[in-house]
């Protein structure tokens, strides 16, 4: 039987501040974590047994995930204490896997249309792993893989000149050969055991490792922009118009894949799909535009705001001109005064916090 395993661990470094406090995993994508559209992905693979690799955010992880049972699945949670690499992972989850074959998902990855037709494929064939691959305008941020003749020949993480734009998706899958090759590499530059080193040692000692290119959309949502657009590209993927489960007044005016949850309002605004307005969120006298994703409990007053995720429990009130492009945490307060004069700005953010003016 075939399992799962989601790596939850990391650090996040790229999405600080926000993951000073949170694990970049469940950062809300259209207001659910990235992780679950994982979960789910293996889940409607018909994969009932899940290991879930967590690090230092591992209670917020497990209390948002659960043991499974939401999903109809068993979740068994595997403690890395140091992030100390993909391949690292993969080797300290060999008692859960023991000797099935299975479906490694990173955490942060999202891949529209699932991935079912490819583990069927998998299961079909007598290949050692499966690995996705993607194009890319940038690969040197990504594991990169060189083809011959629709053959692997050769694979290199973040490589400072990419032998082609092919970059490694963040879903893989293996057999139990893997074991090996994870226990023979060693710790690359960045000191991580890099799974992409894995399969290139998998490669040269002759096992079947097949390539696929992915033809539908992929993101690695470990940077502000890339969160960004997965928002955009799961809210446009919305196939409704107008969901009202929530309160919308008679001189608001709210149309185009949008979706309002239980016990949200929404007052003389006007919003603009797509977009989703989480429960109990007031929007009042503001525009809320396209792709835009706001989380349970938020306050906006007199504002306007388009693609952006704010999270839960914030509060946005008075802004004059346009909020756009951003990221906004939990119970965060942005507001204007009514005091004329001086004229200033006040902050109190935390390490790493980004603020543009313009
Ligand atoms: O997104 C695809 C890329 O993912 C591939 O192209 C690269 O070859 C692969 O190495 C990986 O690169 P990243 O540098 O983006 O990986 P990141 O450190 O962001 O980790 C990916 C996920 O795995 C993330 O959810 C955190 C989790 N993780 C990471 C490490 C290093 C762990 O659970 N444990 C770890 O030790």
């Amino acid at each position: 039987m075939l399992k799962g395993l989601i790596l939850s661990g990391g650090k996040g470094t790229r999405l600080r501040p926000i993951t000073y406090t949170s694990a970049k995993q469940l950062i809300p994508i259209a207001n659910k974590p990235v992780l679950f559209y994982g979960i789910e992905a293996l889940v409607e693979c018909g994969i009932k047994e899940i290991g879930i690799v967590v690090g230092h955010t591992k209670d917020e992880v497990m209390e948002s995930a659960g043991d499974g049972s939401k999903w109809g699945v068993r979740f068994t949670y595997i403690y890395q204490p140091e992030p100390l690499g993909l391949a690292h992972a993969v080797m300290i989850s060999e008692d859960f896997i023991k000797d099935s074959p299975f479906v490694m998902y990173l955490g942060d990855n999202l891949i529209l249309g699932g991935i079912k037709s490819l583990v069927e494929e998998f299961k079909r064939s007598n290949a050692n792993s499966f690995i996705l691959l993607a194009k890319v305008k940038d690969p040197r941020q990504f594991g990169v893989a060189e083809l011959k003749n629709g053959k692997v020949i050769r694979l290199e993480e973040k490589p400072r000149e990419p032998k082609s734009d092919l970059a490694l998706v963040g879903v893989y899958i293996f057999d139990k050969n893997i074991f090996k090759a994870v226990k023979e590499i060693k710790p690359s530059w960045r000191n991580e055991l890099e799974i992409t080193d894995a399969i290139q040692w998998l490669v040269s000692h002759g096992y079947d490792v097949r390539p696929h290119i992915v033809k539908g959309w992929w993101k690695d949502t470990g940077k502000l922009e890339d969160l960004l657009e997965a928002n955009r590209m799961v809210l446009d993927s919305f196939e409704v118009e107008v969901v009202n489960k929530g309160k919308i007044d008679s001189s608001s005016d709210v149309q185009f894949k949008v979706l309002i949850e239980e016990e949200a309002e929404i007052k003389n605004s006007i919003i603009r799909g797509p977009a989703i307005i989480g429960k109990r969120t007031k929007v009042i006298n503001s525009y809320i535009g396209p792709f835009t994703s706001v989380h349970d409990d938020v306050l906006i007053e007199n504002c306007e705001i388009e693609h952006s995720i704010i999270l839960s429990g914030s509060r946005i009130l008075n802004i004059p001109g346009r909020i756009t492009d951003s990221l906004i945490g939990k119970n965060v307060s942005i507001t204007s005064t009514e005091e004329k004069s001086p004229k200033a700005h006040k902050f109190l953010l935390g390490d790493h916090s980004k603020v543009v003016i313009k």
